[in-house]
C-alpha cells in the first residue's frame, strides 16, 4: 500500500505523559519508532530496529540513558549511536547506528518530524496554542484507530454527522438547520457555524452558569498536515460575542491531532481545552471520559467505514455540500504530498 500522508511535516508522536524512561514503540508514517526520555527530559526518538539483526531496540534492556539490545547485547546511545559491540573486545563498526529523528515537545504533545532531516524546523509546528496557553486547561487522551487518518478529518471537519452518530450525548437537530460557510487561508480550511440567539444546550449552559438564550459557535480549522480544532462556545446574547471574535461567554477548543500509522490505520490524540473553571480537576477528569465516550461512537464508524472502503473498491467517495470542509483539507493534503515529491 502507498502512503497517502505528506512527508517534511511534523507530527504527533505521543503525549507528554505517555513517554518516560522505559521504551515506547509506536509505528508513525509507516516507520516503527521506539520514544523514550533521557534522564534530562529530552526526548528521544529512534527507529526501532537493532542495526544488527533488527530485532526491534524497544525490547532492549535501559542502560541510564542508553539501550542494550535484547538479543545480542549491542549498545546504543541516546543519538543512536553504536558504543558497545556484542563482543566487548570489537570495535565498533561504522554501520552499528540507527536513524534518529527530530523531536520537540510543545502543546503537551511529543512532535516528530518526518521526512529530511535537515529540513526539521520547530517554527513549522502546528500552533495548537489553546493547549499551552496560560488561562486555559488542557487535557485528553489516545485512540489506535483502524482507519486511514483522513477519514477522521472528513469527520471532524463536518458537524453534521453528531445528530445521528452521537444522538445520545452531544447530538442536536439544530446542526443540520444552520447553514456553514466553508473558506481556505493557505494549508488552513475553517468551516464555521453561527447560531445566534439560541437555547444552549445543556453543557454550555452549565458552564456559562446562567440560564436565557446565547449566541453558540462552532468553528472547525484543519491544520496542516493532520490536526483539527474545533473552536466552540457560547456567549449570552447581547455580550458582544461575533464569529470573528468572541471570548465574552465560555470558550472551549476540541483539539484532535491524527498521526497516521499505516494508510488504513492512525494514532488519534484528542483533548478539549477550555477557559472556563480551569483549575477544577474533577471536571478536566468528568469531561476527559465523557468526550473519550463520545469519540469511542466515532471510532466504531470510522473503522466500519474503512472496512467498507476496501470491501468496495470498485466504489468512491462522494462529496456532498457537508463535505467541503473535508474536500478542502483533502486538497491541501494532496497538493503538500506532491510537493514533496517534486522535492525528492
Ligand atoms: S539483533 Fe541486536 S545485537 Fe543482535
Ligand atoms: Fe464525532
Amino acid at each position: 500500500m502507498t502512503a497517502n500522508w505528506p512527508i517534511n511535516q511534523w507530527y504527533v508522536a505521543g503525549w507528554d505523559f505517555e513517554i518516560d524512561r522505559m521504551p515506547l514503540a509506536r509505528t508513525i508514517c509507516g516507520q516503527p519508532i521506539m520514544l523514550y526520555r533521557r534522564f534530562n527530559r529530552s526526548i528521544v526518538a529512534m527507529r526501532d530496529a537493532c542495526p544488527h539483526r533488527l530485532l526491534p531496540l524497544s525490547m532492549g534492556i535501559k542502560e541510564g540513558d542508553n539501550i542494550r539490545c535484547r538479543y545480542h547485547g549491542l549498545l546504543i546511545d541516546s543519538h543512536g549511536q553504536g558504543i558497545e559491540m556484542p563482543l566487548k573486545s570489537d570495535k565498533v563498526v561504522r554501520t552499528a547506528c540507527v536513524q534518529t529523528y527530530a523531536v520537540v515537545e510543545r502543546h503537551r504533545f511529543a512532535w516528530i518530524w518526518i521526512g529530511e532531516a535537515e529540513r526539521a524546523d520547530p517554527s513549522l509546528i502546528p500552533d495548537l496554542w489553546p493547549c499551552s496557553e496560560p488561562g486555559w486547561t488542557f487535557d485528553g487522551g489516545y485512540y489506535p484507530i483502524a482507519c486511514d487518518y483522513r477519514l477522521m478529518i472528513d469527520n471532524l471537519m463536518d458537524l453534521t454527522h453528531e445528530t445521528h452518530v452521537h444522538a445520545g450525548s452531544i447530538g442536536q437537530p439544530e446542526l443540520l438547520e444552520t447553514p456553514m460557510e466553508t473558506m481556505s487561508e493557505g494549508n488552513q480550511v475553517f468551516v464555521k457555524r453561527w447560531m445566534p440567539g439560541i437555547d444552549a444546550p445543556p453543557f454550555w449552559r452549565n458552564a456559562l452558569k446562567q440560564d436565557g438564550p446565547v449566541d453558540r459557535w462552532q468553528i472547525c480549522q484543519f491544520v496542516a498536515p493532520s490536526s483539527v480544532i474545533i473552536d466552540v462556545g457560547v456567549a449570552p446574547v447581547g455580550a458582544g460575542a461575533t464569529i470573528a471574535r468572541h471570548d465574552q461567554g465560555v470558550r472551549g477548543f476540541v483539539i484532535d491531532s491524527m498521526t497516521p500509522e499505516t494508510p488504513t490505520t492512525s494514532h488519534y490524540f484528542w483533548g478539549m481545552a477550555r477557559d472556563f473553571d480551569t483549575r477544577d480537576a474533577g471536571f478536566t477528569a468528568r469531561f476527559k471520559a465523557q468526550q473519550g465516550g463520545v469519540f469511542q461512537e466515532d471510532l466504531v464508524i470510522l473503522e466500519a467505514q474503512q472496512r467498507s472502503i476496501e470491501r468496495n473498491p470498485d466504489l468512491r467517495l462522494r462529496s456532498y455540500n457537508i463535505d467541503s470542509g473535508g474536500v478542502r483539507a483533502r486538497m491541501v493534503i494532496d497538493r503538500l504530498m506532491k510537493e514533496t515529491v517534486s522535492i525528492a
